[in-house]
């Protein structure tokens, strides 16, 4: 699943831990390509199969279509916009903010989201393809162009799907910006008690 020239030197497996979990990065250099239906369903079925609080569920999942793309690409703010123009598609995760069964809050449900969210990311690298989290996003335009009910849903992120450019093509400069990240040691974030 490696490629050529990504630089995973500030990435090194040193538990075994499997390569799908420190592959998995947030590129900004997408090659444009389109994502078939099968693929795209196979990506959202592995969002769909997450855990969540009182199997409620809470994942409202939207992607763009080719029709969509632009008006979705304009619901980024622009930092956003200037890479994700080249992905094939474009997301929102959405969180039903109530439980169904007895329509209190849940507030677990952005946090569900995320497991969602993280679902989907993996299955798009078994496929190949990258995923990129944004919290950049325009929420309020958001809610309205999918015409979501503030009071029931929130809009919780913003995603790309996309494949990843050749890294050779880029200048040394975007190379370096192309490289992945490192990550806090395991023993300031795990505490055995
Ligand atoms: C909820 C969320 C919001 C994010 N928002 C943005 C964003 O608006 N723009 C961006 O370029 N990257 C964004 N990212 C990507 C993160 O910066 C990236 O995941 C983090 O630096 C870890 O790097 P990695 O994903 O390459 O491992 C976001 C990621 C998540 C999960």
């Amino acid at each position: 699943m490696k490629s050529q020239s990504i630089n995973f030197d500030a990435r090194e497996n040193t538990t075994g831990v499997d390569d799908l979990f420190i592959q998995r990065w947030s590129p900004r250099a997408f090659e444009k390509t389109s994502i078939d239906d099968a693929t795209l369903t196979r990506i959202l079925e592995a969002a769909r199969w997450s855990p969540s609080c009182f199997n409620a569920q809470p994942w409202r999942i939207y992607t763009s279509t080719e029709e969509s793309f632009d008006d979705c690409l304009n619901l980024l703010v622009e930092g956003n916009q200037s890479w994700a123009k080249d992905n094939a598609v474009i997301g929102f995760i959405v969180a039903e903010k109530n439980f169904e069964h007895n329509g209190k809050p849940n507030s677990f449900a952005p946090f569900d989201c995320g497991a969602a969210w993280m679902s989907l990311t993996l299955q798009a690298r078994l496929e190949g393809l990258y995923t990129h989290g944004m919290g950049g996003i325009k929420v309020e335009e958001v809610a309205q162009y999918l015409n979501i009910d503030t009071e029931q849903s929130e809009v919780v992120m913003g995603f790309t799907i996309g494949k990843l450019a050749d890294l050779s093509q880029l200048s040394d400069e975007q190379q370096a910006n192309e490289t992945p990240n490192s990550r806090k040691p395991l023993t300031e974030i795990w505490r055995k008690v």
